[in-house]
């Protein structure tokens, strides 16, 4: 069990300060454009994973004419209640405690309240670059895997140390290889650790990727997902000694775990080159609700569902298929977002849920 009971929002975004107690399972946020509803999300999704959802620039986060921000959120899971309290005092560093007590690491908190988020901008996941599949990916395994976060972070430090090395060996016109191999042993050992995750991972994710869509979709399109990695065609020491030439020449890093993907086709072409736009939602929602449930089979409770303005992208009765599957067949709270009162209030009815609702 997961719930969160109650958020106290000081200067977060376009809030001063706001209280808000969450009284049942399904909670509908309404209010007009611009009025905090993304945000108010936002402040949620931080407080499970520390950080924002949308940025990755912590000051963007402190409302623009104060000096920092603070949440407060009072969460209850199986082993009592958990009080989360994260201020950033606009210095850089932030402080992030649970029940009063600081984490020395911040990754050693993802996972502890885990959640799922579907925004607007998500569709990117499927037509954008790899990146986004990666970042979801990650963001799967992070939440049940504690040192997967830690490896990862590894790794991109020493990408990062790699590849201002080879911009040096650039500039000096000759190459360190003792140092190389010193560094390239240090990347391996990361490298190997996320990638053999990820095939894990992968593995069980995808066929309940291929299950919702199908469910979603309604029909019998083939639809194929594959993970995508060099390291699974030769050792990542073997790779790095073959791209070196490509390397030197580019001064960055060309291969590596940085580079993997997950490939969606779609009756055997790319998907996002000839999905309609309805079948890229199917297929979003697809992945969330995957990733949502392969959370559930591991923690064996549902983890949070945020739910930014999803009302426009499903159709009604797939969108009420989708809300009665989560909101009356799994016991997991879930926040919904919509500009329109009387839509939320109206599905409520529909589908028998006792919500809350907050106008903001
Ligand atoms: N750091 C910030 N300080 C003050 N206002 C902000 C900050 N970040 C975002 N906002 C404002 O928050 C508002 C958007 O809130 P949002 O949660 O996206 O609204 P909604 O989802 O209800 O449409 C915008 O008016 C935006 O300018
Ligand atoms: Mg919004």
């Amino acid at each position: 069990m997961l719930r969160l009971r109650k958020i106290i929002i000081t200067h977060f975004k376009n809030y001063g300060l706001s209280s808000f107690e969450f009284t049942k399972n399904v909670v509908g946020i309404c209010g007009l454009n611009g009025m905090g509803k993304t945000n108010l999300l936002d402040a949620v999704y931080y407080s499970c994973f520390t950080k924002s959802y949308f940025t990755n620039t912590d000051s963007l986060n402190i409302n623009f004419e104060k000096d920092g921000f603070r949440l407060e959120s009072d969460f209850e899971n199986n082993a009592g209640s958990q009080k989360i309290i994260c201020i950033n005092r606009g210095s850089g560093k932030k402080e992030f405690s649970i029940n009063e007590v600081q984490y020395e690491k911040l990754a050693k908190h993802i996972g502890v309240l885990p959640a799922v988020i579907i925004a607007p901008d998500d569709v990117e996941i499927i037509i954008g670059g790899s990146e986004g599949r990666r970042r979801y990916l990650d963001s799967v395994i992070c939440q049940l895997d504690v040192e997967y976060l830690q490896q990862l972070i590894i790794y991109n430090k020493v990408l990062l140390q790699r590849n201002s090395l080879l911009k040096r060996f650039a500039e000096q016109g000759k190459t360190d290889y003792e140092l190389l191999e010193v560094i390239n042993n240090q990347l391996i050992v990361p490298a190997q650790f996320i990638f053999e995750k990820r095939m894990i991972f992968t593995q069980k994710l995808i066929p309940l990727i291929e299950d919702f869509y199908q469910k979603i979709a309604d029909n019998n399109e083939q639809v194929n997902f594959v993970y995508t990695s060099k390291l699974q065609i030769e050792s990542f020491k073997e790779i790095l000694k073959q791209s070196f030439e490509k390397d030197r020449i580019i001064q960055r890093t060309a291969e590596g775990i940085h580079k993997d993907d997950i490939h969606f086709s779609l009756n055997g072409q790319l998907f996002k080159s000839i999905a309609s736009q309805g079948q890229r939602k199917s297929l979003l929602f697809a992945l969330k609700l995957a990733q949502y449930q392969l959370l559930k089979n591991y923690k064996s409770y549902s983890p949070i569902l945020l739910l930014d303005d999803v009302f426009e992208k499903l159709d009604e009765k797939r969108m009420n298929r989708l809300l009665h599957w989560v909101c009356n067949e799994n016991g997991g709270q879930v926040f919904i977002t919509d500009t329109h009162k009387q839509r939320l209030e109206n599905i409520f009815e529909q589908l028998n849920i006792d919500g809350q609702i907050i106008e903001l």
